[in-house]
């Protein structure tokens, strides 16, 4: 059962202790102790494990990790754990999750787990020739190709396609890259793939002549797109001093920016990325695959721009949609191993790699709202102070009350600096 906490509940859930929180949770999904603690950081990775995972270990680095609220996606409701230093992002999501709940939420979906390998065949007489040669052969090799994962075939997976390219100009000369498609089901798929184009190196060389240098994945995973829209009310805009088109008509000044301007889009596509790293990061997923995926995808025009896009409907309403490839997995890897990753997928309820990806593309629609909302009406800063003044105060010594209320008067005062807070803390101590 993965039900968010009730109405009430939920709108106060930044209000309540670490602990209330995690009660919280603990009802509406029924997270067992142990997946409680893997979150709360009570237990999770051990050094053990973390030994294990990479070398030269001498422990692990940990994150924060908040759970945002109000995520309707394709009609569930779900509650979406995220891990990331960085203030602001979880109730930027939370609260645009909140706005998009109230025109049904996000719908998402994608495309098949379809991943591509690629292998490098230089040292060619005729390109063109060795090109229809090794397609000639396509049949064979793919057929090949799906006896060496037996576990993937039985579960639906394994090569689709064999494509083949002509590189010319390149500072080498002509060469060819031969694409592998293969479809990794719920693995992110590096392994799979990896696997897959060495064992066909040899044989690529024996059909074309040539000679196989590189057998890697692409981490342009336009095959294995996610995609997710979402419609705002023109009504629950307004806030403030800012009416409903002001917002509106300003979120889709600020996107059309992003568009033109490969500067902009560069930060705009960051926003979008704080809140999909945070939650690849968190299900122990790959976030620079899903970085390097992104970037590229929205260079694929031959001109870096906007991954989301946003515009008004009949009615008046804002529509948002994100497309980008979505390489995450739900075996293998990190994802198996880390205890928390373990807790964050059950917290979610998501049964296979394609539901995951669906959450995520659809955090990342929400993030990039937060942001174009407050940049194009009270700027970032208001928002971000307050939350960046709490890491001021506690970097300065404060604890248990003292947080809030020193970051209170941080804010008040217009100046979130080390040394102001620090001075107050020294005010209060002489003073009690
Ligand atoms: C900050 O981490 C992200 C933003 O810069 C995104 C944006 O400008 O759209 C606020």
């Amino acid at each position: 059962m993965n039900a968010a906490p009730e109405g009430h509940k939920r709108a106060r859930f930044y209000q309540l202790s670490l602990e209330e929180r995690l009660a919280v949770i603990a009802e509406a999904t029924g997270l067992s102790r142990e997946e409680l603690a893997a979150l709360s950081g009570e237990a999770g990775l051990t050094a053990d494990q973390a030994d294990h995972m990479i070398e030269n270990v001498v422990g692990y680095h940990a994150l924060p990790l908040g759970v945002a609220q109000n995520f309707v996606v394709n009609g569930r409701e779900v509650l979406v754990p995220m891990a990331i230093e960085e203030p602001s992002v979880v109730a930027g999501a939370s609260f645009m999750a909140k706005l998009a709940r109230a025109g049904g939420g996000f719908t998402a979906h994608t495309t098949p787990p379809e991943m591509i390998g690629q292998m490098q065949i230089l040292d060619l007489d005729d390109a063109p020739l060795a090109r229809l040669k090794l397609l000639e052969q396509k049949e064979k090799l793919l057929a090949e190709v799906a006896e060496l994962d037996p576990m993937l075939k039985k579960l639906g997976g394994g090569p689709r396609d064999l494509e083949v390219r002509l590189i010319a100009d390149s500072p080498v000369g002509t060469f060819l890259a031969a694409h592998l498609i293969y479809d990794v089901r719920d693995a992110m798929g590096a392994n799979a793939v990896n696997t897959a184009v060495e064992y066909l190196a040899p044989r690529v060389e024996a059909i074309t002549g040539g000679r196989v240098l590189l057998r890697i994945l692409s981490n342009l995973a336009d095959r294995r797109l996610a995609r997710a829209r979402c419609t705002v009310p023109l009504a629950v805009l307004a806030f403030d001093d800012f009416s409903a088109e002001e917002v509106r008509d300003g979120i889709i000044e600020a996107w059309a920016f992003a568009v033109a301007d490969p500067y902009r889009a560069a930060t705009h596509n960051k926003g979008i990325m704080n809140g999909v790293d945070a939650v690849v990061l968190v299900t122990g997923n790959d976030w620079r695959a899903v970085e390097a995926g992104a970037h590229a995808y929205a260079a694929r025009s031959g001109r870096y721009t906007s991954l989301s896009t946003w515009g008004a409907d009949r009615e008046g309403n804002l529509v948002g949609t994100l497309e980008m490839p979505m390489a995450v997995g739900m075996v293998g890897g990190a994802t198996r191993v880390h205890p928390t990753a373990r807790a964050a997928l059950k917290l979610m309820g998501v049964k296979n790699a394609q539901e995951l990806a669906e959450i995520i593309v659809s955090v990342g629609l929400a993030q990039n709202l937060a942001a174009l909302r407050a940049l194009a009406t009270e700027g970032i800063q208001r928002g971000h102070m307050s939350l960046h003044a709490r890491q001021v105060a506690i970097a300065a010594g404060a604890e248990g009350e003292q947080v809030e209320r020193l970051a209170e008067q941080l804010v008040a005062e217009k100046t979130v600096r080390i040394d102001r807070a620090e001075a107050i803390l020294q005010e209060w101590k002489s003073k009690s």
